[in-house]
C-alpha cells in the first residue's frame, strides 16, 4: 500500500467517527474524487442527490460536489445544516446566469414558462417557475401545458437537447458547461475509430453535434445504470472523468473510455479528504439560503420533484 492510500485510509476513518459524532451523512457527485467518492453514504447525479438531501435524516449534510448543489439541499432542508467543504467550488455554468438577467429576458417573453437547469443559483430558481437535472429535463418539459413557449436557462446544450426529444419549442440561454461543451464530434470519431465495439454514451450537456453521434444520451446516473444492465463489453464515456471511478468498480469486467481526457472539472476535483475532515471538524463553510429566495425556489425544485 503506497503512502497515499493509507493517508486516504486514515482520514477515511477519521471522517466517519466525526460523521458519527456529527450524526452527518455525507453526498457526493459522481465527478467527485475516487476517495471521496469511496467515504460517502450516497454517491448520485444531481436529481439523486438532491432527493437524498430532501429525506435524510441526518442533522448534518456534508455536500461533496459544487456549490449550487448544497444550495438546493439548503433549500430542501432548512432545518438542516449543509458544509460544503471547499466554499468555492462553483460551477461557471450556474454562473452564466443571474437572476437580474433572467428577469428582463422574461420581460421580452412574458408567455412563456421558465425551466431552469438545477446548475443554478437560488434565485435563478426563484425566478422560475419549475426546475430540471439532465435526468428529467424531457420529463419536466412534456408536463407543461402544450401551448406554452419554454425559456430554457443556463443550458443552451440541455435545452436543444430537450427540444428535439419533446419536439417543444425552447428559448434558449446561451450558457453551457466549460467541461462537456469541450468535447468535439472530432474527439467522438477519434475514440470510436480506436475502439470500434464500444457504445457512445455522451452527456446532454455536450454539444449538439456531439450528442448527434452518441447510441444513448443520460445523466451521471443513467450512465452507471445503463452500462451495469447492457450487455455491451466496451463504453466510449462523455461526460466528466469523475464517473469513471463508479464506471471500473460497478461494472468488473467491462471497459470504459474516456471521449477526450479534456474532460475534468476543476470545481468538481476541488473538494478532499482533508477539507472534508475540517468541515466537520469547524462545521463549516456553511450554505444558507435567505427565506424569502428559498421559499420562492423550493416551488420550483418541488414541482419539479412532483413530475412523475
Ligand atoms: P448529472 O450528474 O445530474 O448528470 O449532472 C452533471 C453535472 O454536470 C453536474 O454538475
Ligand atoms: Fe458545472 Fe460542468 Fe463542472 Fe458540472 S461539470 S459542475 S456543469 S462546470
Amino acid at each position: 500500500m503506497g503512502r497515499k492510500d493509507s493517508d486516504f485510509l486514515e482520514l477515511a476513518n477519521e471522517i466517519r467517527e466525526l460523521k458519527k459524532k456529527r450524526n452527518a451523512v455525507i453526498l457526493a457527485h459522481l465527478y467527485q474524487r475516487p476517495e471521496i467518492q469511496d467515504v460517502a453514504d450516497f454517491i448520485g447525479d444531481s436529481l439523486g442527490l438532491s432527493q437524498e438531501a430532501a429525506k435524510t435524516d441526518a442533522d448534518v449534510i456534508v455536500f461533496c460536489g459544487v456549490h449550487f448543489m448544497a444550495e438546493t439541499a439548503a433549500i430542501l432542508s432548512p432545518d438542516k445544516t449543509v458544509l460544503l467543504p471547499e466554499v468555492n467550488a462553483g460551477c461557471p455554468m450556474a454562473d452564466m446566469v443571474t437572476a437580474e438577467a433572467l428577469r428582463a429576458r422574461k420581460k421580452e417573453y412574458p408567455d412563456a414558462v421558465v425551466v431552469c437547469y438545477v446548475n443554478s443559483s437560488a434565485e435563478v430558481k426563484a425566478e422560475s417557475d419549475i426546475c430540471c437535472t439532465s435526468a428529467n429535463a424531457v420529463k419536466v418539459v412534456r408536463s407543461i401545458p402544450a401551448d406554452k413557449r419554454i425559456l430554457f436557462v443556463p443550458d443552451r446544450n440541455l435545452g436543444h437537447y430537450v427540444g428535439i426529444k419533446s419536439g417543444r419549442e425552447i428559448i434558449y440561454w446561451e450558457g453551457y458547461c466549460n467541461t462537456h461543451d469541450k468535447l468535439t464530434a472530432e474527439d467522438v470519431q477519434k475514440a470510436k475509430e480506436a475502439h470500434p465495439q464500444a457504445v457512445v454514451m455522451v452527456h446532454p450537456e455536450c454539444r449538439p453535434e456531439v450528442v448527434a453521434l452518441a447510441d444513448q444520451v443520460f445523466s451521471t446516473s443513467g450512465m452507471i445504470r445503463f452500462a451495469r444492465e447492457s450487455d455491451a463489453e466496451e463504453y466510449i464515456v462523455g461526460t466528466e472523468m469523475g464517473i469513471l471511478h463508479q464506471l471500473n468498480k460497478q461494472c468488473p469486467g467491462k471497459k470504459f473510455y474516456l471521449a477526450s481526457s479534456k474532460m475534468i472539472c476543476p470545481n468538481m476535483k476541488a473538494t478532499t479528504l482533508p477539507k472534508v475532515k475540517w468541515a466537520l471538524e469547524e462545521m463549516q463553510p456553511r450554505i444558507t439560503v435567505p427565506e424569502a429566495i428559498r421559499l420562492k425556489a423550493l416551488g420550483a425544485v418541488e414541482r419539479m420533484i412532483a413530475v412523475k
